[in-house]
């Protein structure tokens, strides 16, 4: 992949568990678990070809709207997963978890934020977690504290650039996304980064589910994302 040019910033939604879980007449619940099995080799593999940042889409503020113990046993998962996340430290990554965290007991949120300190000092590519995220309650959010600020006088209002909105998102120092990958056959972006996807380049693979992803699946996203042509409103 030498002459590749690599995606410093790559999003994935992880869909497909339910399908593939029934696909194996296993309970959703499996899938989940799949699911949550097939996420280290991609996040080795992306730091060992120079992906700056990868991004994973592990619970959306719309899957509330799921059944009860679905919610659940998806939140116990990711709670199992952050308490194991230790083992990451010597794959030389960064870890950021974003999104609305406060669905968290203090114990994980002392979790997160003891993990996100102590991989700081690891040099390689930054793994972000998105949690209990959507797009638009981040914009609401710093909608709202930009909104306060100004209130407040310690913002005026001539002075809000686009860059005051990405210093008050949950990614703030993210940079933006460049590709984003959805497995599974839907062609949406169920509210993830919508800001920070304004120029990616969209990648929706069919025929794959994401617990059967594998780091060949990241390697054919990126020779394709090789084939666009990134205009950004101008002429190349
Ligand atoms: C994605 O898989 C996992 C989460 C939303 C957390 P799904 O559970 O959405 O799988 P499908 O779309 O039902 O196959
Ligand atoms: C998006 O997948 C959310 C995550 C992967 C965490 P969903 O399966 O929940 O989204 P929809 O329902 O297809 O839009
Ligand atoms: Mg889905």
């Amino acid at each position: 992949m030498n002459c590749l040019d690599i995606p410093k910033h790559i999003a994935i939604i992880m869909d497909g568990n339910g399908r593939w879980a029934k696909k194996h007449a296993l309970p959703r619940r499996a899938g989940h678990v799949a699911g949550a099995k097939a996420i280290k080799p991609i996040v080795i593999h992306c730091n060992k070809i120079g992906v700056e940042l990868l991004t994973l889409y592990a619970f959306s503020t719309e899957n509330w709207n799921r059944p009860k113990d679905e919610v659940d046993s998806l939140l116990k998962l990711i709670r199992h997963y952050i308490n194991n996340m230790y083992s990451y430290i010597k794959y030389n990554v960064k870890i950021r978890f974003f999104g609305d965290l406060r669905v968290f007991d203090q114990q994980i949120i002392d979790k997160m934020k003891q993990i996100e300190e102590e991989f700081d000092k690891n040099t390689g590519m930054t793994f972000g977690i998105a949690i209990n995220y959507g797009g638009k309650d981040e914009i609401k959010n710093a909608a709202k504290e930009i909104a306060r600020k100004v209130t407040a006088g310690e913002l005026k209002l001539g002075d809000i650039k686009e860059k005051t909105i990405e210093e008050h998102l949950y990614t703030k120092g993210f940079s933006n996304v460049d590709l984003l990958i959805r497995p599974s056959g839907e062609y949406r972006i169920s509210n993830f980064l919508i800001w920070q996807s304004a120029y990616a380049e969209f990648l929706f693979m069919e025929n794959i589910l994401w617990p059967d992803f594998k780091t060949k699946h990241i390697d054919i996203a990126i020779e394709e994302y090789n084939k666009r042509n990134r205009t950004y409103g101008s002429v190349k």
